[in-house]
């Protein structure tokens, strides 16, 4: 028995194989490319992401050591949010809109502010947010009626792929909570918000829970990827939420922390609860219970940013170099504090203006002290997250933490001093891509449930305790980086208005 996850992800699709005790026996990633056709646009093509997956799984097939007929089962991690749309013929009718695009603000405002944040927060348990889903409906319903007028599917990214090895069209509870037209609490589409917006119930995937089979590879599949009619595909999840999976984040207490392109923080509940503010996104995860969530859009972005567009003088081993320097730096950076809010911010400003600043710079400061801030920076806007978890009483006893930061010790530290938490680092390297085949493996029986499974799969490798006076020196800076943005917020505004 072996098991495929693939992790459709922004700029590629990562595919791995597992075998029966959870082991990566094999893996293979394929780019793609974002287009940014306008300022906040951001667009793929389905068909991309179909090809990469199809010469991703080919080379995998023919890497020799694995027969198509020892994969028993198939499933998904996929970027959240994106609008894919087909014609009656199956054919895609325009670039997906992805989860980073800010073209919805308009659309945003009317939902939240005409119909009722109140309203949209009883039906589906969020506010409107410029990455949802459904925004970006009404933005085509309103801009490209010709276009809206053909749409007979309508689904997520990583439910395109399902669709093109199944035939069939589905969705997972995880991955459709992001679109604003499901009811969260209730695990089905929003009957509300499907008659209100004249969603015509027909373009919508049928909804799984993310470890349920929805079809077995079709023969026109496997004839394009050369895998057997008999593997069945499980419906996925969200790549949150299967990265959460991918960590062991399943029960009440964990919080998991992605540091990756976004940073994100998300706890695990065992019931379905909802900020008054919709401040984090209540959402349901992927083994029967539900998460809240908080999503910063720049996180370990800010250091590819620093190191790719700074400081490109430095030619080989920047990564590194930069953050040695940063390890040397003290605590708290001299007093220079980062705003990270390189592409706008999502939690907790939602706000497409937002820029990333620093603050406090002075002749004294060096290069080292620089970087150190974004690491920190980072980690206090990761804080916002955990103070609303607070707020709100839920329990938190340690973070699990993963994404390309995670591999820097020095970053780990700083999270588990601004955190005041243990910081775990667990044996799945491959987070997202490791819980999607931790749902192949729960859908096809291997285990009783994804509890169970994480249970045994998931162990822990490393754990950064807090340095206690580390904690006290970050809980006063983290004081003054907290309101810096309501200082900046209306400036913010203007700097993106001016013409110059
Ligand atoms: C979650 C979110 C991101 C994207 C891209 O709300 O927007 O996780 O799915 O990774």
């Amino acid at each position: 028995m072996k098991f495929l996850g693939i992790d459709l992800g922004t700029s590629s699709v990562k595919i791995i194989i597992m075998n029966q005790s959870g082991d990566i026996v094999d893996s293979t990633s394929k780019d793609y490319d974002v287009s940014f056709p306008k300022e906040g646009w951001a667009e793929q093509n389905p068909e991309d992401w179909w090809e990469s997956t199809k010469q991703g799984i080919k080379e995998l097939l023919c890497n020799g050591n694995i027969k198509s007929e020892d994969i028993t089962g198939i499933s998904f991690s996929g970027q959240m949010h994106g609008l894919v749309l087909l014609d009656k013929n199956e054919k895609v009718l325009m670039p997906a809109i992805l989860w980073c695009d800010q073209r919805t603000q308009k659309q945003c405002d009317y939902l939240n502010n005409k119909f009722g944040q109140d309203k949209l927060s009883k039906y589906t348990g969020n506010k409107a947010l410029t990455g949802f889903t459904l925004p970006k409906v009404l933005w085509v319903k309103e801009n490209k009626p010709e276009i809206y007028k053909k749409i007979a599917h309508m689904m997520l990214p990583k439910d395109f792929i399902s669709f093109k090895l199944t035939g069939n069209y589905s969705t997972d509870v995880s991955d459709a909570s992001g679109t604003l037209m499901f009811d969260v609490e209730n695990r089905k589409w929003s009957k509300e918000i499907i008659d209100i917006f004249e969603i015509d119930k027909e373009v919508l995937p049928k909804v799984y829970e993310s470890w349920k089979g929805v079809g077995n590879i079709s023969s026109q599949a496997a004839k394009e990827t050369g895998l057997s009619t008999k593997t069945l595909v499980m419906a996925g999840a969200g790549d949150q939420a299967a990265g959460a999976v991918g960590s062991g984040t399943v029960e009440t207490g964990i919080l998991s922390v992605a540091l990756g392109t976004s940073g994100v923080v998300f706890a695990c509940d065992e019931k379905f609860s909802v900020d008054r503010e919709n401040r984090l996104h209540s959402f349901c995860h992927s083994n029967g219970k539900w998460h809240q969530m908080g999503v910063m859009l720049s996180a370990a972005s800010c250091l590819k940013w620093w190191v790719e567009n700074v400081n490109i003088d430095i030619k080989e081993d920047a990564f590194n170099k930069l953050l040695c320097e940063a390890e040397n730096a003290p605590v708290g950076s001299n007093k220079l504090l980062f705003l990270p809010y390189l592409m706008g911010e999502r939690t907790p400003h939602n706000d497409p203006n937002a820029r990333g600043s620093f603050i406090g710079l002075n002749i004294t400061h060096k290069r080292g002290d620089m970087t150190r801030a974004i690491l920190e920076g980072v980690c206090f806007g990761l804080r916002d997250s955990l103070e609303i978890l607070r707020s709100l009483n839920v329990e938190v006893k340690e973070v699990r933490v993963s994404g390309g930061g995670s591999k820097s010790k020095l970053w780990r530290q700083i999270l588990a001093d601004i955190f005041n938490l243990d910081v775990l680092v667990t044996n799945s390297k491959e987070g997202p891509a490791y819980g999607a085949s931790i749902l192949a493996a729960v859908g096809c029986g291997l285990y009783e449930s994804v509890d169970e499974a994480c249970k045994q799969l998931i162990k822990i490798t490393d754990i950064v305790e807090p340095i206690k006076v580390n904690v006290e020196k970050y809980d006063k800076l983290y004081k003054i980086y907290t309101p810096l943005y309501s200082c900046l917020e209306e400036k913010f505004e203007e700097l993106n208005k001016i013409e110059i």
